[in-house]
């Protein structure tokens, strides 16, 4: 690393402690507040996803996900590959376990997600066909969302629809259920869980709504008019779910365009959660101070921008620590350096990221 960055590096960090040690008494209250209470503390919610393998044997991940998370959602018990293995058979164990987990810590649960075109079981390709397509998505979102009502604070109900490369004018994404069903197969699956669990939120989630980037636009664009159709239709949409996985050194942020979406979003009545949020590190510097501090500017950022929207409810990073997080396996680095994408590192210590997370909910308007 050149001279001029260790200097700049230097004086930044001089400068970041001394801004330490003149708010002394804000770092202490910023130290032991945990972001769930700090999220909280603004009428928000702060969590993040995980697995019923890693909760249920990993005892001090699970005591630091309570302590800083207020919302859980599984990050595949949900998903039909897990809970529908086969055509007549329903796996809720894993899914129950972590209800139970997220009640007992005083947690809010959401489910992930009741019809995606990934994670379909072995079964679906062989099964499923055009005359019994519709009776087979009814069961499975009759019976999940079912089994679940009263214990979840919001469904995806419907994950990554929205695809502009196929080509179509409405955007969507060419999947199985498009293929079979039609873009109804969307209402078909909001109607049928607002059947199921009246009480939950119901969600279109989706990724790609954040950059500055044409293709970022585009997606907006489809997404929007989706929403539109879905709201004129009457078909019971309560919210938009923004993933937010941003590849760091990649996505650029352009606050006007991201401001103007959110509002559109609110105006269509919908309320608005960050759902997936995590930086892909395999672009930015080896350096581990450097890296911190650039993965937390972005989260900085982007979370001063989207807290900004009253419509906005929620953030959940799609993980909590290093330790566990899809990029190690999906988007590791080329010079093997574990991934640093998480608010807390690999052994659970709190990063400039798990500041910077804070500090966007300190800042932010009270809901
Ligand atoms: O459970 C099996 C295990 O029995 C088997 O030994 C192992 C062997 O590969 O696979 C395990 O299943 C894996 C599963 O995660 C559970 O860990 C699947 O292979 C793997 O594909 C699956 O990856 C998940 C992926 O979605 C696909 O469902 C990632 O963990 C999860 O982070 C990722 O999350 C998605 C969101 O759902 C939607 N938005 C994007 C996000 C990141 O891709």
């Amino acid at each position: 690393m050149g001279t001029s960055i260790v200097a700049d590096e230097l004086s930044h960090l001089s400068n970041q402690i001394q801004e330490i040690s003149d708010r002394k008494g804000d770092f202490t209250v910023i130290r032991n507040t945990p972001l769930r209470k700090r999220a909280t503390a603004k009428g928000l919610i702060y969590g993040a996803t995980s697995q019923h393998r890693i909760l249920s044997s990993d005892k001090k991940f699970a005591a630091r996900f309570a302590q800083e998370c207020a919302i859980l959602v599984p990050e595949g018990e949900l998903k039909w590959r897990t809970i529908h293995p086969s055509p007549n058979y329903f796996n809720f164990k894993p899914g129950d376990w972590m209800v139970e987990f997220a009640h007992a810590h005083g947690m809010l649960f959401r489910g992930h997600t009741l019809v995606w075109h990934g994670s379909l079981p072995r079964w679906f390709a062989d099964t499923v066909n055009s005359r019994n397509v519709e009776q087979i998505l009814l069961k499975h979102i009759t019976t999940v969302a079912g089994h679940y009502a009263g214990k979840i604070h919001s469904w995806d109900v419907v994950n990554e629809a929205i695809h502009p490369p196929h080509g179509r004018t409405d955007g969507l994404r060419n999947t199985p259920w498009l293929q079979l069903l039609g873009p109804n197969y969307i209402d078909i699956a909001f109607r049928a869980a607002a059947k199921a669990d009246p009480q939950a939120l119901l969600v279109y989630n989706d990724f790609g709504l954040d950059g500055a980037a044409y293709q970022d636009e585009l997606r907006r664009t489809a997404v929007l008019k989706l929403l539109e159709r879905l709201k004129s239709v009457g078909t019971p949409v309560h919210a938009l779910g923004i993933q937010a996985h941003w590849w760091g050194g990649v996505t650029r942020l352009d606050s006007g365009k991201l401001k103007a979406f959110l509002r559109d979003v609110a105006d269509l009545d919908l309320k608005i959660m960050i759902t997936e949020m995590d930086v892909t590190d395999k672009k930015l510097p080896k350096d581990v101070i450097l890296r911190d501090r650039i993965v937390a500017g972005i989260y900085e950022d982007y979370l001063s921008v989207v807290l900004d929207e009253p419509a906005v409810i929620a953030v959940l990073t799609w993980g909590l620590s290093d330790r566990y997080t899809w990029l190690s396996k999906y988007q590791p680095r080329k010079d093997r350096a574990p991934v640093r994408p998480l608010p807390l590192d690999a052994q659970l210590n709190r990063k400039l990221a798990w500041n910077a997370i804070g500090r966007a909910f300190d800042n932010a308007p009270k809901r």
